[in-house]
């Protein structure tokens, strides 16, 4: 008899345990849940993509749309955050790029008529493309037959093998955007 009060004893406890073990698992499911969708947007944020991987992973409509406004607007406001070349034009300053112009001067000379390892650069603004008398360009550069505008100058100037593949000037480009405009501005002030 004593025997299986003691048996009754020890299967009660195991039982006690496992409805233990089995709560504990259970709230731990529920909570890491929970966690799991709390931590969402901070995730969609980072992958560009809000809407679809919100959609798909959280269950929460409201939690998804806070999270793709929040993308949206980020994604809107860093081109804006960049000035287009008009704007950097419209403030360049002209004796800033005079210091630009020395990675030109081996090259280029800004008096009218004299050519050197490059075309005369004197009123090159506003001067149609490969137009300097006397001068031999590549096929690359006669190719080219509008106008040297400003955003002209500075498309080349940003990639001078990508506009004018096989060009004859080696110079690479001038690094920085604002760098370009004040140096255009500075070739603009050569000129009648
Ligand atoms: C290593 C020499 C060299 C350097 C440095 C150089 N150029 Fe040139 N540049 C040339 C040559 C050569 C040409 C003719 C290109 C061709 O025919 O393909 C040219 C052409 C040009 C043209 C076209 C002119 C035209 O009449 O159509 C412009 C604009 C120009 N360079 C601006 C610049 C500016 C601005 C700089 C300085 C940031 C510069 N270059 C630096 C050699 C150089």
């Amino acid at each position: 008899m004593k025997k299986t009060t003691l048996l009754q004893f020890i299967a009660g406890l195991i039982i006690a345990t496992l409805v233990l073990l089995f709560l504990k698992w259970g709230s731990e499911a529920l909570y890491t849940a929970e966690a799991g969708n709390e931590s969402e947007p901070a995730y969609v944020i980072e992958v560009d993509e809000p809407a679809p991987a919100a959609a798909e992973t959280s269950g929460t409509g409201a939690t998804s749309e806070a999270a793709t406004s929040e993308a949206t607007t980020t994604e809107a406001a860093a081109p804006a955050a960049e000035p287009t070349f008009e704007e950097l034009y419209a403030a360049a300053d002209a004796t800033a790029g005079k210091k630009v112009f020395n990675k030109c001067k081996a090259c280029h000379k800004l008096e009218e008529g004299k050519n050197a390892t490059g075309p005369y650069l004197f009123g090159v603004v506003g001067r149609p493309q490969a137009s300097v008398e006397g001068f031999k360009y590549s096929d690359a550069m006669s190719s080219h037959t509008g106008v040297w505008t400003p955003a002209e100058i500075n498309l080349f100037l940003t990639d001078t093998k990508a506009y004018a593949p096989g060009t004859k000037m080696t110079l690479k480009g001038v690094k920085g955007a604002e760098n370009r405009a004040n140096l255009i501005a500075y070739l603009a002030t050569f000129s009648k």
